[in-house]
């Protein structure tokens, strides 16, 4: 190797690693704002989904974890003066049309929903994405439903024979959400009581 070629790799060499070392500072200084970011977005969902339940705990301190049809569920209870008031189901379906899409099911002392939220998906934009509130209200239809207002079979979409609206050319995206938030009601159902009596951990 000639001594400019030896010196034009070097050239290259250092400036490859100066990138790296400037990409690397700007993550590592951006990293505490995107945190910051992210959970904050979490408690305004949170919030939302538990936007008629009155609760004075640390609310995202006070979680359990529970197996489910979708895999892993992050319980986070609600409580005022300690008795607990609801849970938010942290959950995730695989059933959508592209992709997981993360979801978060309020429910209350009676078994009643007080919110749904999609916080997290990769459906298509104009076809899939009016599971978003900003986009429709369609994920408001669930408010206040238990498993007493429906018979099972009426938890799925109207082309399905059920209660749900599909949206125009896309059914996967709503039929998803709809499976997705009556298992989370069963699974209330059958483990409120470890829900609720379970130590608070905060
Ligand atoms: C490019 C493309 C993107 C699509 N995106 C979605 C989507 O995000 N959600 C959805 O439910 N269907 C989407 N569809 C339509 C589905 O493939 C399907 O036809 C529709 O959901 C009806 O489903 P069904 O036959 O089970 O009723 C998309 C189709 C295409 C070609």
């Amino acid at each position: 190797m000639t001594a400019e070629r030896t010196s034009s790799v070097s050239t290259v060499a250092w400036i490859a690693g100066v990138c790296t070392l400037l990409v690397a500072s700007i993550w590592l200084l951006a990293e505490p704002r995107i945190k910051r970011a992210e959970t904050q977005y979490f408690a305004t969902q949170i919030a939302a989904v538990l936007s008629d339940i009155h609760f004075d705990n640390r609310i995202t301190s006070d979680t359990l974890e529970l197996e489910s049809l979708h895999g892993r569920v992050t319980v986070y209870r609600a409580r005022e003066n300690g008795i607990p008031v609801a849970a938010v189901y942290d959950a995730v379906t695989l059933r959508g049309y592209s992709g997981l899409i993360r979801v978060l099911v309020g429910i209350d002392s009676n078994g009643e929903i007080t919110g749904v939220r999609v916080i997290s998906h990769r459906e298509t934009p104009g076809l899939g994405d009016s599971i978003e509130i900003s986009k429709s209200d369609w994920i408001t239809g669930f408010d206040n439903l238990s498993l007493n207002s429906l018979l099972p079979a009426d938890w799925q979409v109207k082309k399905d024979g059920g209660q749900f609206d599909q949206f125009t050319g896309a059914t996967i995206t709503p039929r998803a959400i709809v499976n997705l938030v009556h298992d989370m009601l069963k699974l209330h159902s059958e483990k409120s009581n470890l829900v609720f009596n379970h130590t608070a951990n905060n």
